[in-house]
């Protein structure tokens, strides 16, 4: 009747934006991502007869309609009462949902007594986000269709993600929004689309050969390359802050004066450096250092969505 999951947000290096079947949230292209330690959720689903949903995120209520569209897909029918707390800034705008909903899947499921493959866990996470597919099973995840499933452990490879928090409060239009606006309206959705076709199978060789130059690279372009569509719709969705050109120019800088590092940007004005571990320090001081910057995170791998004994 009552059960607590745990989950990491992950970044995606070859990104998710655009929807083939918005219904069933199929994406239009796969995408790649590592789930990261530090960003976690837990989530504790009770299921009972409550005279109606609820969901607390961080103490403040939510609407609980996605999380129900979840449960629905599940077949619980019974009402749910759903606590769920970030341990990193929420009102940073930094990912919430692909954590909050890979540990709501899990939690739920257990809640119910529901036997449910790591496969049927990914891709009822799905229904909620996206990108929570890609939590459920952590480390080096791939989505392609119903669900996604793990292709490298978090220990294949020992990278750090420097997340400078480039703005405070949530961004204005979120990724399901703002993707549908970009797929209908931009004139070059096709060709980003036909991009990431093309930069999955180059990433994952890049990442079995643990190329940091090679995989850095090609994340960076596939980030700005999704900007760009974005920057391309109607209206146009511009989600940097000065403070992300500026993080932008800064690594930039220290590539060239030696230290390696390349970022990506999901939907929002916060970037992510990715590096090895000897360069972290390094990079950290560098991003902390640029006006603009409120707050700096360093992530390691992490795994999928686990259920709480
Ligand atoms: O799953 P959603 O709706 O949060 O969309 C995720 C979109 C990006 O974060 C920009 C890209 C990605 O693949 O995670």
């Amino acid at each position: 009747m009552k059960a607590t999951a745990v989950a990491h947000a992950n970044i995606a290096l070859v990104k998710y934006w655009g929807k083939r079947d918005e219904a069933r949230m199929l994406p239009e292209a796969a995408s790649l991502s590592l789930a990261l330690d530090r960003l976690r959720t837990t989530t504790t689903v009770e299921l009972g007869d409550f005279s109606a949903d609820s969901f607390t995120l961080d103490s403040r209520a939510e609407d609980p309609s996605r999380a129900r569209a979840l449960l629905d897909a599940a077949g619980i029918r019974q009402r749910a009462r759903i606590e769920s707390r970030n341990e990193f800034p929420t009102a940073a705008g930094l990912a919430s949902s692909a954590s909050g909903f890979a540990a709501l899947a899990v939690a739920a499921a257990a809640a119910a007594g529901l036997r449910k493959t790591p496969e049927e866990l990914s891709a009822l996470a799905r229904l909620g986000s996206g990108s929570a597919a890609r939590s459920v099973p952590g480390g080096w995840a791939v989505w392609e269709n119903e669900s996604a499933r793990q292709v490298f452990s978090p220990t294949h490879w020992d990278l750090r993600f420097c997340i400078a928090v480039c703005a405070d409060g949530e961004k204005q239009v979120g990724s399901r929004d703002g993707m549908r606006s970009t797929r209908e309206t931009s004139p070059y959705h096709g060709a980003w689309i036909a991009q990431c076709r093309r930069d999955l199978p180059a990433a994952l060789h890049l990442l079995a050969a643990r190329d940091l130059p090679g995989l850095g690279a090609l994340a960076e372009r596939n980030a700005l390359r999704m900007h760009a569509d974005a920057l391309a719709a109607d209206p146009p969705l511009l989600y940097w802050q000065p403070a992300t050109i500026a993080c932008l120019q800064a690594l930039r800088a220290l590539r060239s004066s030696g230290v390696q590092a390349w970022p990506t940007i999901d939907a929002g004005p916060h970037v992510v450096a990715i590096c090895a571990p000897a360069d972290a320090d390094a990079v950290e001081g560098r991003l902390r250092s640029v006006p603009g910057v409120t707050e700096l995170l360093r992530c390691a791998p992490a795994g999928g969505a686990t259920l709480l004994p």
